[in-house]
């Protein structure tokens, strides 16, 4: 089995699907959703909204998106904002995936954007031919349109498939000048994953592979990025239980302090030049 069948087949079981669906996820998502991944998200609609005004009408990609949390969560934030949206969309390569962030999607948001919000069967690698498809418009459409793009917890898996190149490449292209790629992924230095502390030599070394976070930074900055932010951070799981959370979002400001640099996710702001 080639490398892409073996993470899709993981992809694909229902027992992977509900760690990626707000209902099953955890009180973990939940609270970085709330308090630390949506501060960025944030943080990034307002400078659009500083840039481009506020009649601006959005349009969001979040690619690997699994059960298309953050996209709904962004598209949220943008109704609440009273902002507009031309479109937002979620790829991922799991067709279970696409199915469920649908229904997560028609039971979060309000029938009203539900023309504007859509989930597709799209590979990482394939955004800059197979979005368009997907989508029914052209790629001139597409590219220089969008202003932010969003990928949690999958570049690593670019990574392993010798795609990262092509992958920052067509975010890029289709990031309007000014617009915002926010990628989230797996700190390697972070001691405590279950990979590390049960790690499964059964699993090809290859298979496993974490980039480390200046492999992050080179990859956008030479796919032609300025990189705003480069960082490690997050001290909560995703999958972490409402106890959980409460002790390590009391400790999470010390934690970052002292130790960032083995925190739990690596972080790349990068902006496509005006
Ligand atoms: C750890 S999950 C994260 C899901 C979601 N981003 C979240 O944070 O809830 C990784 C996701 O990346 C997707 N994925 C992995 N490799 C991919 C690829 N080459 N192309 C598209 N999606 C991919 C998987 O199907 C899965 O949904």
């Amino acid at each position: 089995m080639d490398f892409m069948n073996v993470y899709l087949e993981e992809y694909s079981a229902n027992e992977a699907v509900q760690k990626y669906v707000s209902d099953s996820a955890g009180s973990g998502i939940a609270h970085l959703l709330q308090h630390v991944y949506g501060r960025l998200y944030e943080e990034q609609i307002d400078k659009i909204v500083a840039q481009s005004g506020k009649n601006v009408a959005f349009r969001v990609l979040e690619y690997g998106c699994g059960g298309g949390m953050n996209l709904i969560w962004i598209v949220k934030r943008l109704l609440d904002r009273q902002l507009k949206l031309d479109f937002a969309c979620g790829t991922d390569f799991s067709a279970k995936m696409v199915e469920a962030a649908k229904k997560e999607a028609s039971s979060c948001l309000p029938r009203n954007v539900s023309d504007k919000v859509s989930f597709h069967t799209v590979a990482n690698e394939n955004l800059d031919r197979d979005l368009p498809k997907e989508l029914g418009r052209s790629l001139a459409d597409l590219q220089n349109s969008f202003h932010l793009i969003v990928g949690v917890n999958t570049f690593r898996y670019c990574f392993r498939l010798a795609s990262q190149a092509k992958s920052a490449g067509d975010i890029f292209s289709l990031l309007r000048p000014g617009g915002c790629s926010i990628m989230i992924d797996m700190n390697r230095s972070f001691p405590l994953f279950r990979s590390k502390l049960r790690p499964r030599f059964d699993t090809p070394k290859d298979q496993r592979y974490l980039p480390s976070l200046n492999e992050y930074d080179a990859v956008f900055r030479q796919a032609g990025f300025e990189i705003e932010t480069k960082t490690n951070f997050c001290w909560v799981p995703h999958s972490a239980g409402p106890g959980m959370v409460t002790a390590l979002r009391t400790l999470a400001p010390v934690l970052q302090t002292l130790f960032h640099p083995f925190a739990m996710r690596s972080l790349i702001v990068a902006r496509k030049p005006l």
